[in-house]
Parts: structure tokens; sequence; C-alpha cells
């Protein structure tokens, strides 16, 4: 199968869920391309998508809103796998909140979503500038306050263990 990994990353941390991602899939027999989604041509040559984004302000990144609208047709038909990284979910009910919180259910219902995934991502706050650290500060929706979360909380287990079953999927018969 060819597999499209498009990702949307403001700090690197996701781009780099993406590659890992990309190589699990890979490993199953699967030509994979990995590509910021703002460098994504055309989605013709691909039989599945795996779109991921970093969170901001409670929400995934602009460009991932814009990537879905421009193939939107496209993303209504092949299968999709959507990934958010985030800090709000190593709070208390944070998963839960993401899920309900982060997602436009409206753009959402136009992908043939398979499933979707919330993991915890990568916060290195000497790399905020101080309009980010405002934008960090006023708008975080959690408990907690968010330099709480300045590290690496990046589960590669659990992010290797999605990429594998998605792979397993791609390889059944209907897929
Ligand atoms: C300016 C800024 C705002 C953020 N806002 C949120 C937020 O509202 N909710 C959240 O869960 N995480 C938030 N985060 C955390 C990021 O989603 C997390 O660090 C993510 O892993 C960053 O991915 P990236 O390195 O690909 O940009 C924010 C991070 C920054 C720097």
């Amino acid at each position: 199968m060819k597999v499209l990994i498009a990702y949307a990353s403001a700090k690197g941390s996701t781009a780099e869920v993406a590659a890992r991602i990309g190589h699990g899939i890979a490993e199953r027999d699967n030509q994979v391309t990995v590509l910021d989604v703002r460098e994504v041509q055309s989605l013709g040559a691909f039989d599945a998508v795996i779109l991921g984004s970093a969170v901001r302000a409670g929400a995934w990144l602009p460009e991932v809103t814009e990537f879905i609208n421009r193939f939107r047709h496209e993303l209504s038909e092949k299968p999709v796998w959507l990934w958010l990284s985030c800090i709000r979910v190593l709070e208390q009910h944070g998963e839960q909140h993401v899920r309900e919180h982060y997602v436009d259910p409206g753009l959402l219902k136009h992908m043939n979503l398979k499933e979707m995934a919330v993991f915890a991502g990568r916060l290195s706050l000497s790399e905020v500038d101080w309009n980010e650290r405002w934008t960090l500060a006023a708008r975080y929706d959690g408990h907690t306050w968010p330099s709480g979360f300045d590290g690496d909380f990046r589960d590669w287990k659990t992010i290797d263990l999605w990429a594998a079953s998605i792979a397993a999927t791609l390889s059944e018969p209907t897929a």
C-alpha cells in the first residue's frame, strides 16, 4: 500500500512522530511518504493517509484545517487515521478533553476516519519565544500551569503500537 504521513508541526516534535510512524508502517511492506501538510500537492497516488498535528491554543494547527478543506473529496474516500500531539492529555481526563474540544467535528465528518489517537508531545520552553509564551499561558485550557510540562513526554512505545495496528489494518484484504 502507498501511505502518506502528513503532519503539521510548529517546533519539530510532531514531525519526528510522523517519521517514527512512517518507519513503523514501512516495516510492514508499505511504501511510505512523510510530508509537511503544506507540501502535499495531491493525494492521488496514496491508498491511505495518516494525518497528525501539534496543538496550539486549544486547536490543531491551521494548516491542518486548510489541508482537510483542500483534499476534502479524497479524504472522504481513502482511509484516514488522525493523531494529535499535545500536553493537555497529560492532565486528568485530558484525553477526553482533547477529543471533545481540540478537534472540529464538522471537519472530521468529511473524512473516512478510521481512528484518532492522542499522544503526549514535547514542550521545550527554552525554544518558546515571549509571544508564544503569552499564547501558551493565556490560551492553555488545562488545570495546571503549562510550564509544569516542560519536557519531552512522547511515549514511543505507544506510538509504535499505534503504527503497528494501522499497518495490520492495511494488510487486511478489505483495507
Ligand atoms: C505556544 C504554544 C501553545 C500551546 N498550546 C497548547 C494547548 O492549548 N493545549 C495543549 O495540549 N498543548 C499545547 N501546546 C503544547 C504542544 O501541543 C506540544 O508541545 C506539541 O508536542 C508541540 O509539537 P511540535 O513540536 O510539533 O510543535 C502548546 C505549545 C506551545 C509552544
